[in-house]
């Protein structure tokens, strides 16, 4: 009886209930048991990230009213001054295995994918690298931005015509930006994404027959200059053309400015008009002179850094900025608002 009859119904919903409930109970258990082991994975991992040197309590927990002093300063130590007529061996061997990177070149898989001759730039032949050149008379000259060496070659073509022995260390990572490619330069193969930008710069210098004048530095701007500066490298000359928005300007000018020939060199850059990112790199450019004491004079589309030949006129405004510093506080933000402004005026 029972189970097929009336009451066999009920103890068969009765038995289905029980059976929902064990189902429940069930995954409450296994969602507890899971939450438990991912609290273990929680506290696991915020220990893997615990600092093992704890910061002073004052960096631990930055105040955000103060700025940290070296938002605005930056290194301007570097190595030994190394002679100029050991450059070029040094970064042979620090950067290439000894071997310069012009030599066997073209290899056999590299050949098919590059054009016998593509040097193309932005103002790369403007006026004022003819008269830096002849005013500096420069021995070695660092460019950052180099692309396929259009700036860098009439550089060195400019040196040899005067006379000069200059080298060129041209410091760029050779990828150009992403999208580059797209218009003026689909001409650029690529392979697996790789783009040939460096390859055809090493075909632009052979071609022109300045490899004795210019070395590539295929890196980024900020770790090459931090290698040549370990290496004592002093340019004459600097040229500032790699990324133009305000931060990766204002980071190349600074970095930059410690391989600068002490008070001799000078620097200049392009694009010093560039409506990107609300001209960042002008915005960059004053920022620097004022900072430092120096002065902006533009050339055609460029801008140059010169140091005032006076030098009671040369005192740094940094020392100026105590205020600036950590546990200052309030004058931080005013400070910095009159810098902005000022900088305005002068640029518009
Ligand atoms: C405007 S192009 C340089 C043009 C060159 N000076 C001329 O006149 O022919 C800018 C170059 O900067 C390089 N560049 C941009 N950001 C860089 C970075 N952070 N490090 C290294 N190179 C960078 C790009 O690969 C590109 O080749
Ligand atoms: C080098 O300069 C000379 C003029 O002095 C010019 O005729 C020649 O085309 C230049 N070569 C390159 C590669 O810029
Ligand atoms: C190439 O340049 C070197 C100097 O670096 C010079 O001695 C040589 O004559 C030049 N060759 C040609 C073909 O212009």
């Amino acid at each position: 009886m029972g189970i097929l009859g009336n009451g066999g119904r009920s103890h068969w919903a009765q038995l289905l209930l029980l059976l929902g409930l064990a189902f429940v109970a069930g995954l409450m258990t296994s969602l507890f048991l899971r939450i438990d082991s991912c609290k273990d994975v929680f506290t696991e991992r915020s220990a893997e990230v615990k600092d093992p040197v704890p910061l002073p309590k004052s960096q631990a927990e930055p105040d955000l009213k103060t700025l940290p002093s070296d938002l605005l300063t930056f290194r301007n130590k570097c190595g030994e001054a190394a002679p100029v007529a050991q450059v070029r061996s040094m970064l042979l061997n620090q950067i290439f295995d000894g071997v310069s990177p012009f030599e066997g070149f073209p290899p056999p898989h590299v050949e098919p994918f590059l054009q016998k001759e593509k040097i193309k730039g932005w103002g790369s032949q403007d006026k004022v690298f003819e008269d830096l050149i002849k005013e500096v008379r420069p021995q070695l000259i660092v460019e950052l931005g180099s692309f396929l060496g259009a700036s860098a070659i009439h550089m060195a073509n400019l040196s040899q015509s005067m006379g000069l022995q200059t080298l060129i260390l041209c410091i760029d990572d050779f990828r150009g930006w992403p999208g580059f490619r797209l218009y003026t330069f689909k001409d650029i193969q690529q392979e697996h994404g790789q783009v040939m930008l460096y390859y055809q710069f090493l075909q632009n210098v052979i071609g022109t027959n300045l490899t004795n004048s210019i070395i590539p530095v295929p890196f980024s701007t900020t770790s090459a200059i931090e290698k040549l500066c370990e290496l004592g490298i002093q340019a004459d000359l600097i040229e500032v053309d790699a990324a133009h928005d305000f931060h990766s300007a204002w980071a190349d000018i600074n970095w930059a400015w410690s391989l600068l020939k002490p008070g001799v060199g000078i620097m200049f850059g392009h694009d010093y008009y560039l409506h990107v990112d609300n001209r960042g790199v002008g915005r960059a450019v004053h920022l620097f002179a004022r900072l430092n004491g120096l002065h902006v004079q533009p050339h055609g589309a460029h801008w140059i850094l010169r140091r005032p030949a006076s030098p009671s006129a040369r005192r740094s405004v940094l020392s100026d900025l105590e205020h600036l510093r950590p546990g200052k506080g309030q004058g931080a933000s005013r400070e910095h608002q009159g810098l902005h402004d000022r900088r305005l005026v002068q640029l518009t």
